[in-house]
């Protein structure tokens, strides 16, 4: 019985020892992306007034999770209309702002208020 389960065990090892590499390799590589893009969203401060999922707030509009076509949005980041800063590309790259876009492109859109229940209480 001892040996059944210590033969067991070290069937389990090994095991694990073969595929946790693979799968955590493929999680962490994802994760790591979207890392990377969050930080060159907070690095230029876009978070300040669009909020850190670019949802949105008193200080500036909603930008994700489909934010303007990427040429609209690069040009407008370049020539705002109106309160938002401009950003030249000496000071936010075109790369860095592609990485932006495509970090809002990966943002979950947000729940309607009628499957949030006491928000849809409220509407009626
Ligand atoms: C100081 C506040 C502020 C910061 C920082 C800021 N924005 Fe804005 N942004 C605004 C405001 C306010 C608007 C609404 C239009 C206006 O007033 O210019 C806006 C509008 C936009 C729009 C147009 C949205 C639309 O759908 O019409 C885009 C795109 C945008 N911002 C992207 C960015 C990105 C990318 C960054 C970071 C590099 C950033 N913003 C940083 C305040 C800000």
């Amino acid at each position: 019985m001892f040996y059944q389960l210590k033969m067991f065990s070290r069937f389990l090892f090994i095991a694990f020892a073969c595929i946790a590499p693979v799968s955590c390799n493929a999680q962490t590589g994802d994760a790591k992306q979207k890392d990377s893009q969050r930080a060159v969203f907070v690095k230029y401060g876009c978070y300040e007034c669009h909020g850190y999922e670019g949802q949105g707030a008193e200080t500036g509009p909603r930008l994700a999770p489909d934010p303007l076509p990427l040429e609209a949005f690069m040009y407008y980041v370049r020539h705002p209309a109106r309160r938002m800063p401009p950003y030249a590309p000496s000071v936010l790259p075109d790369e860095d702002l592609e990485e932006i876009y495509q970090y809002l492109l990966s943002r979950s859109a947000a729940q309607a208020v009628d499957d949030i229940p006491l928000l849809a209480a409220r509407k009626e």
